[in-house]
């Protein structure tokens, strides 16, 4: 099916099941441990051996020499596999890092050898035992220095391959000259990494030539050519399960170390083998994503009407990857004549830095909506009526392009009175509740609308059971629980009626999880499969399929009617079609807006900070499900608190590496940092985005938040940190004076 027009009124506009805060399908498996993950898949086949993975332990260089005899004969051992045994890996469309094979280091904790061994700790233990010879070479690790020599680079990822290198719209440089009031900032964001509950996980099992990987990934559709091509199989030798995943949050994007050490391993020791990332292994062999150093500019008139907005991100990574497109909302979010947007990517020889939840916009505006609360300051203007004021309707650069719906004001202004905003005392550091200074903030939430290709199959079976399989992936978002509303939507059945299986290579190709465009882009899928389901049930059952009505379990014309069940009394109806989009997202600017409101509080001694209150007011088109989509954000809400202040991945700039490599190191926030969030959905259907009329809302929940934060610690305190993320020694000297 083609999705080229606006969408018209379709079956999912009767919101039966569409929308209902549906209590997630797949809980009760999960909450009682039958929810198996990658590495739990103890029962898919026998005799499962242990790997364990031996990571380099210099940044940059060669292996000269290993030396596995120790650990060959030590207890248990099944075989041993090292980068020297083999050339390169294949690559893949989406790695840069090299997974295996060969003599270069290009990161620390590349995978060099694996253990395989009949129980874990032998495994573990004999890695140990491997005796590495190295040549070191230097290396670049530190994003200050090395950004002198960063070069402009184009946003690929955004604006496809002709992207231009500034993206640029009248003359910045003289409106900003001009410009009667003027903010120029530097603001710089840390490494912050992925670090799903999940490790990166994998077991392989061979058949003759064919292998089979069960996995964790989020992007069945990526991983599959690339696992293929990495292993030299055609794509029909391989098959990838992954159907439930303990988080993701980019890091499972792209195929892992482990999927293809698995499969390496369990070829030459000639059995099963299954192999976990350690958590400490994780942090630096997988990506992460990268710091940032972030230079805007903002030239207003005293009204507050933006004249000028230029933003300049500078991030670091191995050669031939991409930036962190952390300027790319700045193209987009507020109306002005003149911008220009740069990306400058320099070289550095730590691990691959590649996407994470909100690429781009995550740390982008951490930084620009600090600017926007310093320039409203600076204004003597309240932070949302400047927001407001520089509001556009349409892409700023290209007037021509409508937003095809954008209600950020709505979003600022209900906002705004919920929370209470009048209230807040607009000069920083006066306000007190005992030994705590309090403040509160607002950031503007910006992400586009991503959406993808994505098909299903749909099965009615003659007992009435329908079953939708796709390569879709639920990475723990609700996945299984919106496409079983979507099928039951689209047929006139309840939810419990429709089994939903996923995460399978051999069901129609998905959009996987990713840019939060998997909920709006695997339901269409969906959508597109039940179309065609509803068609050949209505032909066997000799009822117009145009006027057929599908509900309550039956089919009707008006005249004719039947119970849905019947149509199958012959054998199973398979219907299999998929979503695949014209050019509307080019006429229109598609993106979802919010936003988001913080009260916190800083001790007045000890400069300790506590979220009291956080409120997220939405725009993300049709809410496919208002419970898991509320837990999608919340679950971005505490991130952004994390990334404003506690996350960072900390660079030891002598050996090249992420020196916290655990989770006692690299601090996130746990359930005491958290109070009660609140979120208010706008729900506007958005005909141009999908038949769905849904967006993508699990990133945009994250997207300003840290700046919402920050921007409140510092009402709170008078003390400005453009440093993420804000810990308490960057302001407990410069704290207002106690007595
Ligand atoms: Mo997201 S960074 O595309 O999982």
């Amino acid at each position: 099916m083609r999705f080229d027009t606006p969408a018209g009124l379709n079956p999912i506009d009767q919101q039966r099941v569409i929308g209902k805060p549906i209590t997630r399908v797949d809980g009760p498996l999960k909450v009682s441990g039958a929810a198996p993950y990658a590495y739990e898949r103890h029962d898919v086949v026998p005799n499962q051996a242990y790997g364990f993975i031996l990571g380099a332990a210099i940044a940059k260089g060669r292996v000269e020499h290993i030396d596995v005899a120790k650990a060959r004969t030590a207890p248990g051992v099944i075989g041993v596999v090292t980068t020297l045994d083999m050339p390169p890996l294949q690559q893949g469309e989406h790695n840069i890092a090299t997974l295996f094979g060969g003599p270069d280091i290009v990161h620390y904790h590349q995978a060099i050898a694996i253990v395989v061994a009949e129980t874990f700790e032998q495994a573990r233990a004999a890695a140990h035992l491997i005796v590495v010879d190295y040549a070191r070479s230097p290396g670049s690790f530190d994003l200050q220095s090395a950004s002198a020599s960063a070069k402009v680079t184009p946003d690929k990822g955004n604006h496809g391959p002709d992207a231009p290198p500034v993206i640029k719209g009248g003359d910045f440089a003289a409106a900003f000259r001009d410009a009667p009031v003027k903010l120029d900032r530097t603001y710089t964001t840390p490494v912050h990494s992925h670090s799903p509950m999940e490790p990166h996980a994998s077991i392989a099992a061979w058949d003759g030539d064919k292998l089979t990987i069960w996995t964790s990934s989020q992007m069945i559709g990526w991983w599959h050519p690339d696992v293929a091509r990495a292993l030299s199989l055609q794509p029909e030798q391989l098959r990838l399960d992954s159907p439930f995943i303990g988080g993701g949050f980019g890091s499972k994007l792209y195929m892992r170390c482990d999927a293809v050490l698995a499969a390496l391993a369990a070829k030459a020791v000639k059995r099963p083998v299954k192999v976990a990332q350690a958590r400490t292994f994780m942090f630096n062999n997988s990506t992460h994503r990268a710091a940032t150093i972030q230079h805007i500019q903002l030239g207003a008139k005293r009204d507050g009407t933006l004249v000028a907005i230029s933003h300049t991100s500078t991030s670091g990574n191995l050669p031939k990857a991409t930036p962190e497109p952390a300027a790319a909302q700045t193209a987009l979010l507020y109306a002005a004549a003149n911008r220009a947007v740069t990306l400058r990517l320099a070289t550095l020889d730590l691990p691959e830095a590649a996407d994470m939840r909100a690429p781009g916009e995550a740390p982008g505006l951490m930084a620009l909506e600090m600017a926007m609360d310093e320039l409203a300051e600076q204004l003597g203007m309240d932070p949302v009526e400047l927001r407001i004021r520089n509001d556009t309707q349409v892409d700023p650069i290209d007037p021509s392009r409508p937003f095809s719906q954008r209600h950020l004001i709505e979003c600022l202004r209900t906002g705004a009175e919920r929370f209470g905003w009048a209230r807040r005392n607009p000069k920083p550091g006066q306000v007190r509740d005992g030994e705590w200074l309090i403040g509160m903030g607002v950031a503007s939430g910006f992400r586009n609308n991503l959406i993808q290709p994505s098909a299903a199959r749909i099965t009615l079976e003659p007992s009435g059971a329908i079953t939708v399989e796709t390569s879709m992936t639920d990475i723990g978002t609700g996945s299984y629980t919106i496409i079983a509303q979507t099928a039951a939507e689209m047929l006139g059945v309840d939810v419990q009626d429709v089994t939903v299986k996923l995460g399978d290579s051999r069901f129609p190709k998905a959009s996987g999880s990713g840019g939060q465009w998997g909920a709006n882009s695997a339901t269409s899928g969906v959508y597109a499969a039940a179309m065609a389901l509803r068609r050949s049930i209505a032909e066997r059952l000799q009822i117009n399929p145009d006027q057929a009505q599908f509900a309550g379990g039956n089919v009707t014309d008006g005249t004719h009617s039947a119970a849905l069940r019947t149509a199958a009394k012959d054998g199973p109806i398979i219907a299999e079609d998929g979503m695949e989009y014209g050019d509307l997202a080019k006429k229109y600017q598609q993106s979802t807006f919010a936003a988001h409101f913080c009260e916190a509080a800083v001790n007045a001694y000890t400069g300790e900070m506590r979220i009291r209150r956080l409120l997220a007011v939405c725009d993300a088109g049709r809410i496919l499900n208002a419970k898991t989509a509320h837990s999608q954000v919340i679950g971005g809400m505490t991130m952004g608190v994390g990334a404003a202040l506690m996350e960072e991945l900390a660079v030891e700039k002598r050996f090249g590496l992420f020196i916290n490599h655990d989770l006692a190191g690299y601090e996130v926030p746990v359930h005491a940092d958290i109070p009660d969030l609140d979120v208010v959905f706008l729900d506007y259907p958005d005909d141009k985005s999908s038949p769905m009329k849904a967006k993508g809302v699990g990133e945009l929940g994250l997207c300003g938040v840290g700046a919402a934060v920050a921007n409140a610690v510092y009402n709170a305190t008078g003390v400005r940190i453009r440093d993420y993320p804000i810990t308490l020694d960057k302001h407990l000297a410069h704290l207002p004076a106690i007595a």
